[in-house]
């Protein structure tokens, strides 16, 4: 596996790999990979015949100095995973390397990001429209990965791509969440929990899957049992609980709504955030 630390050197790849017609797949993290993280290269190594994940704490996403600066980094680590796991090049520039000068592009994203996220984390996905663009037009991938658990996440670069215009032949694959045996959805901040927090933290999937399973009559009935219950546990108190149409991220009022209903939830658990989400089947 090759390490990449410059812009440059990851355009060569990217051209060479053009002008071969070999497939490049692209995997953005910020690293302290996990298996979520590995279902997702594994993912693009089966569909690609290149891939290139990046590791890369991207500053202008993080909206809160102190969730930057304790952010896991664990490069050594990732590149053993990366290595077992077949990729063919890891990404891994330094801030100055992807930033030389301030980005000032600000991204018209629209309604998407304008609900749950958008609001509580006011210039979170515009840093993620400037890194992911980035990583876009340097690695040129004909497949990028993103997981459901950053489930807005997807939306907001569905969008990103759609104003960029210039990536036609580019697919945004979206991977199913990958969880512990005991449902928490993995999570590079879930090493932040304490044992006690850690033993609490399932009742989120917990909590949603049953309330997916038999939902309320009505949304607002659904939302309000969901938050009551898990605000009755300890460490547990919720950020937000809103069910929106999955593709345009709209809170949905009425079961009647959408066909792709979808409850996105955060929850913080002592001072850890934790996010998932779930899919209302339609009967
Ligand atoms: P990060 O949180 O490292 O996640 C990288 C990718 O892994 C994202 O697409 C995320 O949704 C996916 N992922 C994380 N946990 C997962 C899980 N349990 N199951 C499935 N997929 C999972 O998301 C980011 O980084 C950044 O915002 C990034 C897109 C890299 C831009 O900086």
């Amino acid at each position: 596996m090759e390490i990449i630390r410059t812009a440059s050197r990851l355009k060569e790849l990217a051209d060479k790999a053009r002008a071969e017609h070999k497939s490049v797949g692209l995997v953005p993290t910020m690293g302290a990979l996990h298996k979520g993280h590995l279902s997702l290269v594994e993912r693009a190594r089966r569909e690609n015949d290149i891939v290139v994940v990046s590791v890369f704490v991207n500053p202008t996403q993080f909206n809160n100095a102190n969730d930057l600066a304790t952010y896991p980094r664990t490069e050594e680590a990732d590149c053993l995973l990366l290595e077992q796991a077949g990729v063919d090049a890891a990404f891994i520039p330094a801030v100055e390397e992807m930033y030389p000068e301030p980005d000032t592009r600000q991204f018209d994203l629209g309604p998407v990001a304008e609900v749950m996220e958008g609001p509580m984390r006011p210039g979170h996905f515009n840093g993620v429209a400037q890194i992911v663009s980035k990583l876009f037009y340097l690695a040129r991938p004909v497949r990028a990965y993103f997981g459901e658990k950053d489930f807005q996440q997807i939306a907001v670069i569905r969008r990103m791509v759609e104003l960029e215009g210039g990536f036609e032949d580019l697919e945004i694959v979206s991977c199913p969440i990958c969880r512990a045996d005991d449902g928490l959805a993995l999570s590079s901040r879930n090493v932040r929990l304490t044992p006690e927090q850690r033993a609490v933290a399932p009742a989120i999937y917990k909590v949603l899957s049953q309330s997916a399973a038999s939902p309320l009559p009505t949304v607002k009935e659904t939302q309000r049992d969901v938050v009551e219950q898990l605000n009755s546990l300890p460490f547990m108190k919720v950020e937000y609980f809103t069910i929106v149409d999955g593709l345009t991220m709209q809170p949905i009022s009425s079961w009647n709504d959408t066909d792709y209903a979808v409850g996105c939830i955060t929850v913080y658990c002592g001072d850890v955030r934790l996010i998932d989400n779930i899919t209302y089947k339609k009967n």
